[in-house]
């Protein structure tokens, strides 16, 4: 039986919720959110069924506190936990977010055994191990979005540097999803010209800086809060390219086995999203010093495996 395709959203607060409204504009999937408040995920799940006439699209968009109504998806993205407040680093998050994922993780597989899991909660990497642990699930089935949001956010700052189309700006990040990510300007590309033949060392300096610390900005400015509108559209990214299996080369969050010479982690590399979730690693060629600051970063995500202790 043909049917639409359907997408969970665990955690139905800003990322959660910014995320089913662009899935559903984009009508990609008929969409169920989840969160433990009470009637909130139902009212916000209402109110954009009630946009659609409008709108024009045609999902069908469920609330709920259980997991019930979650049954067969096909991808489950999971934002729940608590975000960071201003001065609260990633990683002090990490014990909280840690049991919240772990328990929706175990009804997520419950309810859709064979689905894809997106984890955005942070800190990332950390997250996507406890997920990959308690599912059971094979490595290419759990994905971590952070790099397409990281390298967003670099082609961000590069656009507005050249003062040219953001569709020009390809860039590249690696590593764990922090302040060691590894933003790597000679494979970031401006119509397909490498970026340090158009901008100066010091002016990539400071994006590569700033890049690094994207999310903090805005939890600076925000104040209660982090960032979700450009979080909710790279995740989108991830679940367009799974959904109609177009095999985007994605930067994102997989478990490493070797690769890069980094084993049992998950740390960001560019991979081919399809149908099957990571259909392929891509490994790339990095200098000695790329290599020592992927290295660090890889450190910096295995202290917090080491916390979680799974
Ligand atoms: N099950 C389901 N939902 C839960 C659970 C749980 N066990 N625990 C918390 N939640 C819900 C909260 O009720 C809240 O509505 O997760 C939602 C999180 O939403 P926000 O607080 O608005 O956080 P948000 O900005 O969406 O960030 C979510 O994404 O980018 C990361 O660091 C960020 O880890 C954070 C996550």
């Amino acid at each position: 039986m043909n049917r639409r395709k359907k997408v969970t959203v665990v955690g139905a607060g800003n990322v959660g919720a910014t995320l089913a409204h662009r899935l559903v504009d984009k009508e990609l999937a008929d969409v169920v959110l989840v969160d433990i408040i009470e009637d909130m995920p139902q009212g916000k799940a209402l109110d954009l069924a009630e946009s659609a006439p409008i709108e024009g699209y045609d999902c069908r968009l469920v609330g709920a506190n259980g997991y019930k109504e979650t049954a067969d998806s096909d991808i489950v993205v999971i934002t729940s936990g608590i975000a960071r407040k201003p001065g609260m680093s990633r990683d002090d998050l990490i014990n909280t977010n840690k049991g919240i994922v772990k328990q929706v993780t175990e009804e997520v597989v419950k309810y859709s055994p064979n689905c894809i899991i997106i984890i955005v909660s942070n800190p990332l990497d950390a997250m996507c191990h406890v997920a990959y642990k308690v599912s059971g699930f094979p490595k290419h089935r759990v994905i971590g979005m952070a790099g397409v949001l990281d390298s967003a956010r670099m082609s961000c700052f590069l656009a507005e540097a050249l003062d040219v189309s953001v569709e020009n700006i390809n860039s590249f990040v690696l590593g764990g999803h922090g302040d060691t990510m590894v933003p790597l300007a000679r494979y970031s590309t401006c119509a397909g010209i490498p970026i340090p033949e158009l901008l100066p060392k010091e002016t990539i300096d400071k994006i590569i800086d700033r890049t690094r610390n994207g999310g903090a900005e805005i939890v600076k400015l925000l104040k209660t809060g982090s960032a979700y509108y450009a979080p909710s559209a790279a995740t989108v990214e991830m679940v367009e390219s799974i959904l109609k299996d177009k095999k985007k080369i994605l930067p994102c969050a997989t478990l490493l086995e070797g690769e890069y010479g980094i084993s049992g982690l998950f740390i960001g590399v560019p991979v081919k999203l399809g149908a099957n979730g990571i259909e392929k690693i891509v490994e790339i060629n990095l200098t000695v010093e790329e290599r020592t600051a992927l290295q660090k970063s890889a450190a910096a995500v295995q202290e917090l495996v080491d916390i979680i202790g799974m």
